[in-house]
């Protein structure tokens, strides 16, 4: 294979590329995706094949996927396509999957951007949180407020009327994707430097909140206690594989397009290893906040004579973060402020993963057809916002579950990951790809 030596746009620095590469995979997938996935399979026993996937599976195909970026220079479907024409299909498969995820993921950044403006007026115009309440009333209002009021939810799979007050915060998390990524990679990298460590700052602070309310100790326990029958059954692990996947952003042909940036003389394995232990360490902090919050609603309620177990006092899916941080934000002193900080970190946190969404569809487009980047961009953000306008209906939470249990079912990542492997693995010579990510 021949290594394209005409000169392209470069990460500025090792730093910036790791930052980027974090920013990418740290995203809402670790404080919304994963606690929502460990609560629905089994609590702590989710973690055995959490961490198993991700290091069976999850570092070394990020080493893989660094590798083909690196060597090829050309992002996903490209870079398939020059180990064979054949491939070049699964390059775009990823990238399908991609514009599907681009298409939900700034929805809930578009929810955590409301819940921001909620904040903003609570600590400015003095106003009580929407949400707050402390005791057994605060978990009521944290549910009522999340699914009545703000979602208009009804449970069946109708759409159902199209939620105004949440048009401006989706167009707006465009808005801000649109800025963060038009000047091109030099100019992420330069964002990522606040949008990677201000959330972890901030995910301590809950944490520890979180584990000094009483009763938290009973979602520990859920959090941490391995239920094994769960480990039983091969949708725990369909799950948990499929959740290291998504939260790695591997097989999106984001990686691949990110390490296709990357110096000719980078650390390959280095940065995978990081990158990988950073995503897992996040993961398993926001677990320890949202887990313990949930204890400590499920003893508000045993308080109030009316004891609900941890496994049911938020109803599970997609919505649960969305319901037990507000409700542990609104435990703090001075919650206002504190829900701004919390807010403000999810949307740095969020926008980074979907501006990467983003460019990895735009530079597979860009690299295929030559179009303008300043054309294509624009257009597909636009798509991508109208066919967000579906999940902020009525019915939209429903269809959010929907898809995003697709992308993590059997034909979305998972078919990719494993069609991946057996491509490089097996189709093309591996050995080539090893000798370079170990060069
Ligand atoms: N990894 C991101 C997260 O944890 C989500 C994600 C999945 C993603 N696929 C992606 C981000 C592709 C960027 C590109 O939130």
């Amino acid at each position: 294979m021949e290594i394209r030596e005409e000169s392209r746009e470069n990460w500025g620095t090792r730093a910036g590329f790791i930052l980027a590469a974090v920013g990418s995979a740290v995203g809402l997938g670790n404080l919304w995706g994963f606690p929502y996935k460990l609560y629905s399979f089994g609590g702590g026993a989710f973690l055995i094949p959490y961490v198993f996937a991700l290091i069976a599976i999850g570092i070394p195909m990020m080493i893989l996927e660094f590798s083909l970026g690196h060597i090829t220079q050309r992002a996903a479907p490209d870079a398939f396509g020059r180990l064979n024409r054949k491939f070049e299909v699964v390059g775009w498969w990823a990238i399908i999957l991609s514009f599907v995820i681009m298409t939900y993921y700034p929805v809930i950044l578009a929810y955590c951007f409301s819940f921001l403006w909620y904040s903003l007026k609570g600590a400015f115009l003095k106003q009580a949180l929407p949400w707050a309440g402390a005791g057994i009333e605060g978990v009521k209002n944290a549910n009522d407020f999340f699914y009545n009021q703000f979602l208009g939810y009804h449970q069946d799979l109708t759409l159902g009327a199209l939620q105004p007050s949440l048009i401006l915060p989706l167009a707006l998390t465009w808005l801000a994707a649109y800025l963060c990524t038009f000047k091109g990679t030099k100019h992420v990298g330069r964002v990522v430097l606040l949008t990677v460590p201000l959330p972890w700052i901030m995910l301590l602070i809950l944490t520890v909140r979180g584990m000094t309310l009483p009763g938290s100790a009973h979602g520990l326990a859920f959090y941490l206690n391995p239920d094994w029958s769960e480990l039983a059954e091969p949708t725990t692990w369909r799950y948990a594989f499929g959740q290291v996947f998504f939260s790695l952003s591997l097989a999106f042909g984001v990686m691949i397009t990110y390490a296709s940036f990357l110096h000719r003389k980078s650390d390959l394995n280095n940065n995978a290893a990081i990158v990988g232990l950073a995503d897992l360490a996040t993961s398993f902090i926001a677990g320890l906040a949202v887990f313990s919050t949930l204890g400590a609603m499920s003893f508000a309620s045993q308080q109030a004579g009316n004891p609900i177990p941890v496994t049911e006092v938020v109803a599970g899916g997609p919505g649960l973060t969305f319901v037990a941080f507000p409700y542990a934000l609104a435990q703090l002193p001075a919650a206002p402020w504190f829900s701004i900080l919390f807010f403000v970190t999810l949307v740095t946190l969020g926008i980074d993963s979907a501006f990467s969404i983003s460019e990895s569809v735009l530079a597979a487009i860009v690299d295929k057809t030559g179009w303008k980047r300043s054309i294509v961009l624009p257009s597909i953000m636009l798509i991508g916002f109208l066919i967000g306008l579906v999940f902020i209906t009525q019915g939209g939470l429903n269809w959010l579950g929907i898809i995003d249990g697709f992308i993590n079912g059997t034909w979305g990542i998972a078919f990719i990951g494993c069609l991946e492997c057996l491509i490089l693995g097996w189709l093309y010579r591996i050995d080539r790809l090893r000798l370079h990510a170990n060069d």
